[in-house]
């Protein structure tokens, strides 16, 4: 194939959308040579302006769009195109599912180097209002010294002032508004180049009973008297808070939650039910955005083992409160479970002890080092639930793991790419790999969680 050369792109050309990439940006071609154009959506005809050209691949953004695809809707929320969290909000809900189907292949045929079984997405139950974690960053205007709080502009450090975001719960937007204005009254000062007290809001709040946490990131190390009385103000004045901390960081990265926080009202957790049980859920305490969704993947997984298998045994890593541990309790033989973060092992302690749930063992630790040592002792567990973090397992982590399980992994992702790197991985083991489902945790983001499910012929 005869390939253009790329300094003969013109800067701004008239090129139809193909699909998706992973990072929800629709991809043209022109003689081979990728263009990833921003808010444009598959089938469209879009005249765009194209960036840096590099080697093998450019940034565009849309100039016009002169033939729209059949799946380009009207964004429900009028700051979808200023704020960068909701990347597709222009495309119908319906079509989005397909897409995020068409990325997962394209990402396994990629990596992999197959596509196996990936069975439709299941949506969502809510598509607005769906979020229930909340971690806004706070900074203020430089003449009136007004409070603002809201999401960066899409690839920038330019925070836009929200007021109301369609996709959390709406008295979510009380409660920030509400911290807004009663900061200035307090002597509280928002963050500007590192400087200024408040740094960020988290909101955690709860589907099943709709309470709330509310924790205030400071950049300080100790709680200033106005930070204490902006604390009691929230929780005197607005309804259904469970509880105010106050979270510690004076550290010059992005990372949202420094190591210490103290509540300063109420209680450190709040409570989200998830396959009929309460489990408790704290400020640092992993826990999906979309409560609803992750009923489905729960119920989803526990009518899977029920179907497939009796009375298992169960290693439930990465486990955060140890919630598939938990779900899974009354269909199972045992469950052990490793956690690294100390609160959430804590919590999930409290949630065990309150139900009297007598087949759980609990382990804080990594969950490398935790493998090695039951691969040491002779473990081994029928099902072994992996649901690491983004950048997925080590390859020494499911070396243990394989070693560890007798029948079935299942692995649990948030990241297409790493799942398939490490799918690749096990399947070179030989494991064989059932099917993929999908489930859709973030409506209107290029975001997808994805099931795996291995079997490990050879044991
Ligand atoms: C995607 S979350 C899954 C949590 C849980 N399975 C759930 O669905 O609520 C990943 C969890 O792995 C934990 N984690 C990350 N790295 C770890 C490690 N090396 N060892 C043990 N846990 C780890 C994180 O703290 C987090 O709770």
């Amino acid at each position: 194939m005869q390939t253009i050369n790329k300094k003969d792109i013109p800067q701004e050309i008239t090129v139809e959308v193909e699909k998706l990439s992973n990072l929800g940006y629709g991809i043209a071609k022109i003689d081979g040579y990728v263009i990833f154009i921003e808010g444009a959506c598959p089938e469209d005809t879009v005249k765009i302006r194209i960036g840096k050209k590099n080697k093998n691949y450019a940034n565009a953004k849309v100039l016009e769009v002169i033939e729209p695809s059949k799946d380009r809707v009207e964004p429900f929320c009028p700051m979808q195109k200023i704020c960068g969290a909701c990347q597709l909000q222009f495309i119908d809900y319906k079509a989005q599912l397909k897409f995020k189907k068409q990325v997962v292949e394209d990402t396994m045929r990629n990596i992999l180097g197959e596509i196996p079984e990936i069975r439709e997405v299941i949506p969502s139950p809510k598509i607005k209002e769906y979020r229930h974690k909340i971690q806004y960053p706070v900074s203020e205007t430089k003449d009136s010294k007004r409070i603002i709080a809201g999401y960066y502009k899409s690839g920038t450090h330019e925070l836009v002032n929200i007021k109301y975001c369609p996709i959390q719960p709406d008295y979510c937007d009380k409660i920030i508004e509400f911290i807004k204005d009663e900061a200035k009254n307090c002597g509280v000062t928002g963050c500007r180049e590192n400087s200024g007290e408040l740094r960020h809001i988290v909101i955690r709040t709860s589907e099943y009973n709709k309470k709330s946490l509310v924790i205030l990131v400071v950049n300080s190390k100790s709680a200033s008297d106005g930070i204490k009385k902006l604390a009691r103000r929230i929780y005197e004045n607005l309804e259904n808070i469970s509880g105010v901390g106050i979270n510690f960081n004076t550290k010059n990265t992005n990372v949202i939650l420094g190591d210490k926080t103290e509540i300063l009202e109420g209680e450190g957790f709040i409570e989200e039910k998830l396959c009929d049980k309460i489990f408790k859920v704290g400020a640092k305490t992993f826990f999906q955005v979309n409560p609803q969704s992750a009923d489905n993947i729960f119920r989803y997984i526990k009518e899977y083992v029920s179907t497939n298998f009796s009375a298992p045994s169960i290693l439930d890593a990465y486990a955060g409160i140890t919630a598939f541990g938990i779900c899974l309790s009354d269909i199972v033989d045992k469950v052990v479970s490793v956690e690294e973060v100390k609160e959430s092992v804590e919590l999930a302690q409290e949630v065990v002890k309150e139900n009297r749930i007598g087949n759980i063992e609990l382990h804080n630790m990594d969950a490398g080092r935790f493998f090695e040592q039951e691969v040491k002792s002779g473990q081994q567990f029928d099902i072994t639930i992996l649901d690491p973090p983004r950048k997925g397992c080590s390859g020494e982590s499911l070396d243990y793991a394989y070693k560890l399980t007798k029948k079935q992994i299942i692995y649990v992702s948030c990241n297409p790419a790493t799942l398939a790197r490490d799918l690749k991985y096990l399947k070179e083991k030989g494991c064989r790999i059932e099917y993929i489902q999908p489930f859709d945790m973030f409506p209107h983001t290029y975001h997808i969680e994805n099931v795996a499910i291995i079997t490990l012929d050879s044991h």
